[in-house]
Parts: structure tokens; sequence; C-alpha cells
């Protein structure tokens, strides 16, 4: 099943543009978007006063990552929960609200606890999953299949892209009643249509991300500053490296930096700054000027053709990634961190598919 590939991780993050694809199928349609599972309750979810994200791990980061566009194309204010938090506090949840539960296998214990009691409280109760049949598809009121295919490496890849994409796609199909974003969305929608292709143009980085990964290979610990749209990339890049790699690593806003993070940072420090092209560029130009400044060791993902403009003296390794719509890039830019993790791995000489002490499915709370 592995096909021509080492590991399961490596052929899941090799198999983006076909995951992203079947993802997409049959949804975008005359410059729409059609989903299936959603038809009924559409008025409901525009009506809700508050839209709740709950989920864990890496569907929690997916979330996190389309949180900003939700917010944008709706006008509903988005919140942010971990299944395990939003139980252990008994937050509020409320009839007006819409809870969205993503969750890859639909079987996550903390996930589905977080669904009874959102449904106890009178939520709607939308599920997003790769899993057709799985619990949390069938105790939803509605919701999305990703249809990534079948992901078996423990450290999710192609699911976390795909619940992006399709996150993207509920926002558009809320946000379509709405005439002064539709220039926005059509932009969105054939950014979308681009995605495959791009996801298959910032693969071709593998050997280069392999080369990063073998001089970091003796690092204690590697930071990832990112911020707006890229914040999730940020938390999302560190868990990959942490949970496979064995390796310390955190994500962090890059705005935060000031506030305790710029403490750490030293020569041997390896630190990733993501600096692709949106309306926060500037700011991370100058997160960029201070951490040097600081002799900070930086490794900086931008847009193509945008070295020179991080980088001005050449000093600093640089991770160059198509360009797309603002809202999707951290769809394309999780995929050389995906890279970096599953290298650093190999190297490391840890098993990739089974990181010690985790599970794919984590059933019991
Ligand atoms: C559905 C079919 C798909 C078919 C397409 C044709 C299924 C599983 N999907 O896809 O094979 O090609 O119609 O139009 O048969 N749901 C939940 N909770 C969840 C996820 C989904 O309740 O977490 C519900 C949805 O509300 C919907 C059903 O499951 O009623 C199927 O969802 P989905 O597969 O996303 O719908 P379509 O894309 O329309
Ligand atoms: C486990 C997995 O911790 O569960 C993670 O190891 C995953 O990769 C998390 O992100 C949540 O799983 P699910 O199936 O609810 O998305
Ligand atoms: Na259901």
């Amino acid at each position: 099943k592995k096909g021509s590939y080492d590991h399961f991780m490596q052929k899941e993050i090799h198999e983006q543009p076909h995951s992203l694809t079947t993802t997409m199928r049959g949804r975008l349609k005359d410059g729409g978007v059609l989903l299936g599972g959603l038809k009924e309750h559409l008025k409901t979810i525009r009506r809700s006063r508050r839209v709740v994200f709950i989920g864990c791990g890496t569907s929690y980061n997916a979330a996190l990552a389309a949180r900003t566009f939700v917010e944008e194309l709706t006008g509903i204010p988005v919140t942010m929960e971990v299944a395990s938090d939003l139980l252990d506090r008994q937050g509020p949840i409320y009839r007006e609200d819409t809870a969205v539960f993503v969750s890859q296998s639909g079987e996550t214990a903390d996930t589905l606890l977080a669904l009874d009691y959102a449904l106890e409280n009178g939520a709607l109760c939308v599920g997003i999953t790769n899993t057709v049949g799985s619990t949390l598809s069938r105790r939803t009121h509605c919701g999305i299949h990703i249809n990534a295919g079948c992901e078996i490496g423990v450290a999710s890849t192609k699911a976390y892209t795909s619940q992006i994409v399709v996150m993207a796609m509920l926002a558009l199909a809320i946000g379509s009643d709405q005439i002064s974003t539709q220039p926005r969305r059509e932009a969105i929608i054939s950014g979308l249509s681009s995605l495959p292709g791009h996801a298959s143009e910032v693969l071709k980085l593998d050997s280069e991300m392999k080369e990063l990964a073998s001089s970091l290979i003796d690092s204690e610990s590697l930071l990832v500053f990112g911020r707006g749209y890229n914040y999730a990339t940020a938390l999302e890049g560190a868990l990959k490296v942490k949970e496979v790699a064995l390796m310390h690593s955190e994500g962090m806003f890059a705005g935060e930096m000031k506030h305790g993070p710029l403490a750490l940072v030293d020569e041997n420090l390896p630190i990733i700054v993501i600096a692709t092209r949106d309306a926060c560029f500037s700011k991370q130009q100058s997160v960029i000027q201070q951490l040097l400044s600081r002799k900070g060791r930086l490794i900086i993902m931008c847009s193509k053709g945008d070295a020179s403009a991080v980088s001005p003296n050449g000093s600093c390794r640089v991770i160059e990634v198509p360009q797309v719509a603002d809202c999707l890039q951290p769809v394309i830019n999780i995929i050389p961190l995906q890279l970096l993790a599953y290298h650093l791995t190999v190297l490391r000489g840890f098993d990739v598919d089974q990181p010690r002490n985790l599970a794919k499915s984590v059933t019991t709370q």
C-alpha cells in the first residue's frame, strides 16, 4: 500500500495534490460552492450568533487556520475550543451557536464527549471528518466529509490540508448570500482550483527540506514564528516536528516575540519565521530584523521571488514557496514543514509512522 514510498507519512505528504483534488471534486460548481451535506442547514448557520470550532491536535490547528477567513467571509464571530479544555471548563455553549467538530478519524474521545455536551446544550452540531460512518459523522446534525482518502501515518498530513480546504468551502457557502464579498469569494474559488498544482510545485522542495533537516539533526529545539493566517502553520509545523522527530519544538505568535521568546534567541537555536506575502508581511520583515540584530539563526519561509526582501544580505536560509490567495497560503506553507519533520525523523532514526507513545486515534479520555 506504500507503493514506491518508504513510509505512509511520506506517501501521504506527496499525495496532497491528489487528496486536495478529491476533497474539492463535485463541490466547486458554476463559480460557486456546493456542499450536499449542508444544503438544508445553511440558513440556520447564517442566523447563528457564533461559530465554535472544536477539535484536538492537528484537527484543532486546521480549524485555527480557518478561523480568520470564516470570520471574514461570514461576519459571524468564531471562537476556538480544544475539546478537552471545553469539557474541563464546562464552557458556555448556546442554542444559537453553530458548533463545528473537526476530526480526521471521527472517533477521538474528547471530541465526541464535547459533541455530546454541545448536543445537550442545543447547539447546531456540524461535523468535518475524513471517515464516513464514524461516530462523529453519525451523531452530528449535518456535516462535510473531507474525502482525503484513508490516512495511516499517525502524524496527520493530508487530512490537515483537506480540512482547511473544506472549511474554506464552508465559509464560502455560508457567505454566498453576501454581495459585498462576492469578488473576494470569486478570487478564493479560483485560488482553490489552483491549489493542487501549487501543492505539486511546493513538493519539489523535498530534497531541499532533507538538506535542511540534516543541518538541524542535532538541535535540541526548534521555534516557529507565524502570525495572521499562518499562526496555525507555526503551531502545526512545530507539532509535526515534536510528534514524529521527537525534537522539542514550539509554534509562537510572532507578535508575542518581545513578550518572552526573544530571551531565548542566540546563535544556536534554529528559528523558522513564516513571512509569505499577506497583510502582515512588513510586520514579519521587522520581526526578522529584530531577530537578526540578536544574531538569531533564522530559516525564513517566503513567497517565491522574495528571498532578497526577507534576507537582504543573504545571511539567512530561505524556503521559497508559491504564492496563493492569502487565506489559502496555510495549505501550501505547511507542506515544506511536513517534509522537514519527515526527513528529520528518518535522519534521527525514529519510527515515522508509529511515533513513540502516540496513537492515530485516541479513543480514551
Ligand atoms: C454525497 C455522498 C457522495 C456522493 C455525493 C453526490 C456519502 C457519504 N456521500 O456527498 O458519495 O458522491 O453525495 O451528490 O454518501 N454528515 C454528517 N456529519 C459529518 C459529515 C457528514 O452528518 O461529520 C452528513 C451530511 O450532512 C450529509 C451526509 O453525511 O447528509 C454526506 O455528507 P458528504 O459526504 O459530505 O455529502 P456530499 O458531498 O453531498
Ligand atoms: C491523535 C493523533 O493525537 O489525535 C493526531 O495522533 C490527531 O495526529 C489527533 O491530530 C486528533 O485526531 P482526530 O482523528 O480527531 O483528527
Ligand atoms: Na450526521
